[in-house]
Order: C-alpha cells, then structure tokens, then sequence
C-alpha cells in the first residue's frame, strides 16, 4: 500500500478519522442537542445530502494510504444509521486500517449487538452520565433507563467486544455521580472515563464554572479509590489514566479544558453530508463530498485531502481560553460533526 504520511503546520502526523455517519439522534442530551433547539422543526439533513457506505469506504481508503490507521464512527446515534454493521464490516477490509471503533449513547446496543460483532467490531465507547434514573431523564430528556444502556453494555461485553464508557461530568448536575459510577465500573472490564464538559456547538449554556476540572475529578475518587498514574497506551491518545492502587483497573480523564492535548492531536473528522474538518471547534469544513460526486479521480481527491491536512493549524482548546470572541463564533454542532 502507498503510504504517503502528512503532517500539518504543527508537524502532527494525520492517524485517526471520526466518521458521523448520521446528524440524528434518538436523545436530547442538553449539552449536546437541547430539546429547544433540535426539537420538532429542526432541519437535519436529507438522504440524498448524506455519503452512501460507498462513499464513505472510498474515502476511508484514501485517508488510509496517508496513514490513517484508526477509525471511529459516531454521529449523532450511529446506530440511527441503516445497516450500519455493513458499514463496518467493509472498513475493517480496507488495508492499512487497523482498528474500527464505535462511539454510542447505548440505548440501541442491546438490539445491535450481536450484528456488530458479527461484522468485526471490537470495540465500543458507550455514553453514560449517571447511574440515576431521574438524573439520566433530565439529561437526556428521552424516556429510555439507565438500565437499557446497562445492559447493551453487558450483552456487547458478553460478545468480547471491548467497552469503555464515557462519562461527561457537570457541576452542579452529576458531580454526585462520580463515585458511584467509579465503584460500580470498578473491578470490570470496562474502563470509565470522566471527560470535562466542554464548549462544543452554541447552544449548551458552557461556561468555565460548569466545569468539574482533571485534578478536582482525581482528588474526589483518590479520596475513595486511591489512584496513581499510568503511562500512555499511545502517542495522541486522548485520555490521560490512572489504576486503582489496590487494584480493580484503571480510569481515564479526558480534559480537554484545563489540560488540553491539542500537540499530539491527529484527527480529522468527517461529517455526515462528506465534510471533512480539523477541529471538533471548527467553524468551517471542507467539502469532500462535491468533489467526490463531480467524478473526482483518486489523484485529485488525494491532492485535496493533502492539501487540508497540511496546512492545518487548528489548536481550539490550547487557545480556548485566551479566546475573547468565543462566544461569537458559529461553531458546528457536535452532533453533526461527531464529538
Ligand atoms: P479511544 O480510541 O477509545 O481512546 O476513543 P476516544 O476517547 O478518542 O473517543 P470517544 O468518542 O470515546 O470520545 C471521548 C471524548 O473525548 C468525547 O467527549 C470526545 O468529544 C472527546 N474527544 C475525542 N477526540 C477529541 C479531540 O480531538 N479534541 C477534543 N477536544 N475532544 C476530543
Ligand atoms: N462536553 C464533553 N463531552 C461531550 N460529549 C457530548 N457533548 C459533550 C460536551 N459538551 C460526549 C458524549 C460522547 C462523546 C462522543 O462526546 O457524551 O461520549
Ligand atoms: Fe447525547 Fe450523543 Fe445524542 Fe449528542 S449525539 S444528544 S451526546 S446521545
Ligand atoms: Fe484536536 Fe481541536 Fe480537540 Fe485540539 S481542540 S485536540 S485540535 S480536535
């Protein structure tokens, strides 16, 4: 296979791809697509405007001859997205790319399992604030339990597919829950991850006090479970960890906020309608997807492709708060960039 590597104007290698393979999702989350927002008449995008698999699997095979070895679906609720698992199946065919992944809220896992396994998924990150009905609700405003996510969670885990669970932390609404989802993922196979809330889209009412920061989210488990450092599974990777000291795994903290890691940051992220974008802070991505259907040959597309990364210089959270006009760029909405 041809590899051509690329490195950007920060000479950060391009490795991984984030696909949004659909801008719908079955909850409401308020950090992400508050109910007023993306309520009854909210425009989402058309079939015709959304990559076909085919599509998608043509684009994932040229990022791969630049070196894109890692690829990880999301959306919106990527399992909204019809036959999704033959999706996967065909990317994990494509040369050079070497670990397929899923990111989901989990409501639909226990329905899409065992398909998933089938077409070769090993791994799966599940969203999961909150142990508590009540708080789950308000989060996400849809009427699906905690235990639904619960048991998708077991029954993929019962397939051998890896899970992680995400857990986005925010003062003053599941900050009681950090302990409680520490003890009960404790002593699992499945690793928890507490990710610091963050500005993404413009309409989730951030601001920095609604932050639960890296070291308070270590100093509140450590106090129970006491922690220690681990190294890094890889360059780039997003979560810094810890291991419980007297055993029973290990935790991640993604805090983009107050530790950014925007040095190491080798991501693109495809959009649904084939927008491929620097930055999950972006305001403006570069349409693939015209260019792809105007008949574009692999040398054109490739040319176009190398072009964005190279002269990308996005670093959003490095500089997120030194920003004075944050608040005034139209970012795009995380549910159709995918987070
Ligand atoms: P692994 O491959 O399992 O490490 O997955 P991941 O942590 O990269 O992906 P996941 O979809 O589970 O994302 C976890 C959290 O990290 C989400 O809140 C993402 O929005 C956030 N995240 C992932 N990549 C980036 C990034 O490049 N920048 C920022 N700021 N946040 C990111
Ligand atoms: N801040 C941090 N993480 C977020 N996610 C969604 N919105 C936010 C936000 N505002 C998380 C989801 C999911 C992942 C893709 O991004 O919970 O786990
Ligand atoms: Fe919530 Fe994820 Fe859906 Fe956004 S895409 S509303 S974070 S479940
Ligand atoms: Fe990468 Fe942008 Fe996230 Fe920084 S803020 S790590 S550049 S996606």
């Amino acid at each position: 296979m041809v590899n051509r590597s690329l490195h950007d104007q920060f000479n950060r290698p391009l490795q991984d791809l984030r696909i949004s393979v659909t801008d719908r999702c079955n909850f409401r989350c308020r950090y992400c697509m508050p109910e007023e927002i993306f309520g009854h008449d909210y425009m989402f995008l058309s079939k015709k405007e959304i990559l076909s698999f085919e599509e998608i699997e043509r684009l994932v095979s040229l990022m791969a001859s630049f070196g894109v070895k890692k690829v990880r679906i999301t959306g919106g609720e990527p399992l909204m997205r019809k036959d999704l698992s033959k999706l996967i199946f065909s990317l994990k065919k494509i040369d050079g790319i070497r670990d397929v992944a899923l990111t989901t809220n989990g409501s639909l896992l226990r329905k899409h399992a065992q398909a998933l396994k089938e077409a070769g998924l090993e791994r799966i990150n599940v969203s999961l604030d909150t142990l508590d009905n009540e708080v789950f609700h308000r989060l996400n405003s849809r009427s699906y339990s905690v235990e639904d996510v619960l048991e998708g969670i077991e029954l993929a885990a019962a397939l051998d597919i890896q899970v992680k669970v995400n857990m986005v932390v925010q003062k003053g609404v599941n900050e009681q829950d950090i302990v409680p989802m520490a003890r009960y993922f404790r002593n699992t196979p499945h690793i928890l991850r507490f990710i610091e809330f963050m500005d993404v889209g413009n309409h989730n009412g951030w601001n920095l006090e609604r932050v639960v920061s890296k070291k308070e989210i270590i100093r509140i488990i450590d106090e129970k479970f006491p922690l220690e450092p681990v190294k890094s599974n890889y360059y780039g990777e997003v979560a810094s960890r810890y291991r419980y000291k007297e055993g029973g795994g290990e935790i991640g903290v993604i805090s983009s906020v107050t530790d950014s890691f925007c040095s190491s940051c080798t991501r693109a992220r495809l959009s649904a309608d084939g927008h491929l974008y620097m930055c999950l802070f972006a305001v403006k991505g570069h349409d693939l997807r015209t260019l792809l259907r105007s008949g574009a040959d692999d040398e054109e597309m490739i040319k176009e492709i190398g072009e964005i990364w190279r002269n990308r210089h996005d670093r959003y959270s490095d500089e997120r708060l030194l920003q004075t006009d944050r608040d005034k760029r139209a970012k795009i909405e995380m549910s159709y960039i995918g987070g």
